[in-house]
Formats: structure tokens, C-alpha cells, sequence
């Protein structure tokens, strides 16, 4: 799960078992390092969209990233709760996003709401694993915090989609229609960030 080890825990009298809050900070840590790459990533798209649709997306982007940011405080925030220590800077955000750059030659609108969808599908998908295995684990709270942040992400992603959905698609009945497009783009994301490296 990449360099989150050796990080000091704080003694608490919360009602949860250190068994359960370092396996629960892990993953708290995990996808800290992953909203805080998307939310540069939306900045980097705020600052740099050209084209006739500029301003609305312009502003659509910044909201995207302050809703983002405010993800970033309540993780991080959430693993100091259980005693944890927040894994917060640039260095270990890029060691363990699981997203993978961003197109810096995106220029027009249609480039950066594609770049974006695809990393907003992919980050989706990590944060809805995370509400499973946190409520598997018995922290209901992580697992609410989760679905918080996963509501707002399916949103975005249909707020960036709509500008793509220009007709309907049929409804596939073969077996490929069993894999998702998020489980496709988070493989695509996966295979092009090993291969960067
Ligand atoms: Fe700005």
C-alpha cells in the first residue's frame, strides 16, 4: 500500500481497538495521498482550460477542487481522531495516489473534462472499495465519511460526463457488460502509472 509505515500512534480513549484503527488509518492514508493528487490535478485544469467554454469550467473547476480539499481535512482528519498520524505532503501524496499524471498538453475544454472523468471514475471507484472495507471493518464512521465524499464524487463525475453524453448509449446484453467503466479506467490508470515509473 506503498510508504505509510513506521508512523507514530497517540494513546486515545476512543472506543475502537488499535487492531481497528491502524488497519482503518492505512486506508485513511492511502486515499488522503489520492484526493490530494486530484485536487492539484483540478487546480492544474482551473488554471490552464482555454477554449469558448473557458470561463464556465474555469469556475466549475475551482469549485471541484475547494469540495476536494475539504475531503483532504476531513480524512486527514479522521486518522488523527483514531490516534494516527496524517500523511499529508506533496512527496507522500505523489508516492501513493493511485492516479497518474495529468495531461499537461491538454489544452481545450473537451481535453481536461475527459483527463478529469477518467481520474474522478477512477478515484471513485478507490473511495466506494474504501466504504466496503472500512464497514467491514466495523468503523461505521470512516464508512459514513466515505460515503459522504463518494456521493459528491458519482456527482462531479456526472457533471463532467454531461459534457460528453451528447446521445444515449444502448445497453450492452453480453458478458462484457459485467466490467464497469470505472473498473476499466481505474485498470487503464494503474497500467499507465507502472509504467511511468
Ligand atoms: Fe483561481
Amino acid at each position: 500500500m506503498g510508504s505509510n509505515g513506521n508512523q507514530p500512534f497517540y494513546s486515545t480513549q476512543i472506543d475502537l481497538s488499535i487492531d481497528l484503527r491502524t488497519q482503518v488509518v492505512s486506508i485513511l492514508n492511502h486515499a488522503l495521498a489520492s484526493t490530494l493528487d486530484l485536487k492539484t490535478q483540478v487546480k492544474q485544469a482551473h488554471w490552464n482550460v482555454k477554449g469558448m467554454d473557458f470561463y464556465q469550467l474555469h469556475e466549475l473547476f475551482d469549485d471541484m477542487a475547494s469540495e476536494l480539499e475539504e475531503f483532504v481535512d476531513m480524512i486527514a482528519e479522521r486518522v488523527t481522531a483514531l490516534g494516527g498520524t496524517a500523511l499529508g505532503t506533496a512527496r507522500l501524496a505523489v508516492a501513493n495516489s493511485i492516479l497518474e499524471e495529468y495531461p499537461l498538453e491538454a489544452i481545450e475544454g473537451k481535453d481536461h473534462i475527459v483527463a478529469l472523468a477518467e481520474r474522478y471514475a477512477a478515484y471513485g471507484k478507490l473511495v466506494r472499495d474504501d466504504i466496503d472495507e472500512t464497514d467491514d471493518l466495523g468503523d461505521a464512521d470512516t464508512a459514513d465519511l466515505f460515503t459522504e465524499v463518494s456521493r459528491a464524487i458519482d456527482k462531479r463525475l456526472w457533471f463532467l460526463e454531461a459534457h460528453l453524453q451528447t446521445a444515449p448509449v444502448l445497453l450492452e446484453t453480453n458478458g462484457s457488460a459485467g466490467k464497469s467503466d470505472a473498473d476499466k479506467a481505474a485498470k487503464k490508470m494503474a497500467k499507465a502509472k507502472r509504467g511511468a515509473k
